[in-house]
């Protein structure tokens, strides 16, 4: 699979979580208060919740369900009751646009 256009840059929201569905694989796109962007599985891994209609919060993202919440770093839970991680999906900013692949996780050790 290759990279998909999301959106522009402009497009998101400072600190607010953007649903996209990138060749059937559910993502929240967020860009944080630093301005950076961030791409994670958008499926809580604790419910069948979506992460992006949740809360974030420094470089994280809050399910509303329960309060976990996922590093949008490494995708893993910093909070209970989720405890299994989401993916995070590898992010691209070509000229005024953000571009994913969904076939391409990152690999997080830490
Ligand atoms: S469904 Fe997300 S923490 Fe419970």
């Amino acid at each position: 699979m290759t990279r998909e256009r999301v959106c522009a840059v402009a497009d998101l929201e400072t600190d607010t979580a953007k649903r996209v569905v990138l060749g059937g694989v559910p993502i929240a796109v967020v860009k944080d208060s630093a301005g950076d962007i961030h791409a994670i599985g958008d499926t809580c891994t604790h419910g069948d919740i979506s992460l992006s209609e949740g809360f974030v919060e420094d470089d994280t993202l809050e399910c509303w369900a329960h309060g976990s919440q996922f590093s949008l770093l490494t995708g893993k839970p910093l909070s209970l009751p989720a405890y299994e991680p989401v993916p995070v999906f590898v992010v691209e900013i070509d000229g005024d646009d953000v571009y994913i692949d969904p076939s391409q996780t990152k690999e997080v050790t830490a």
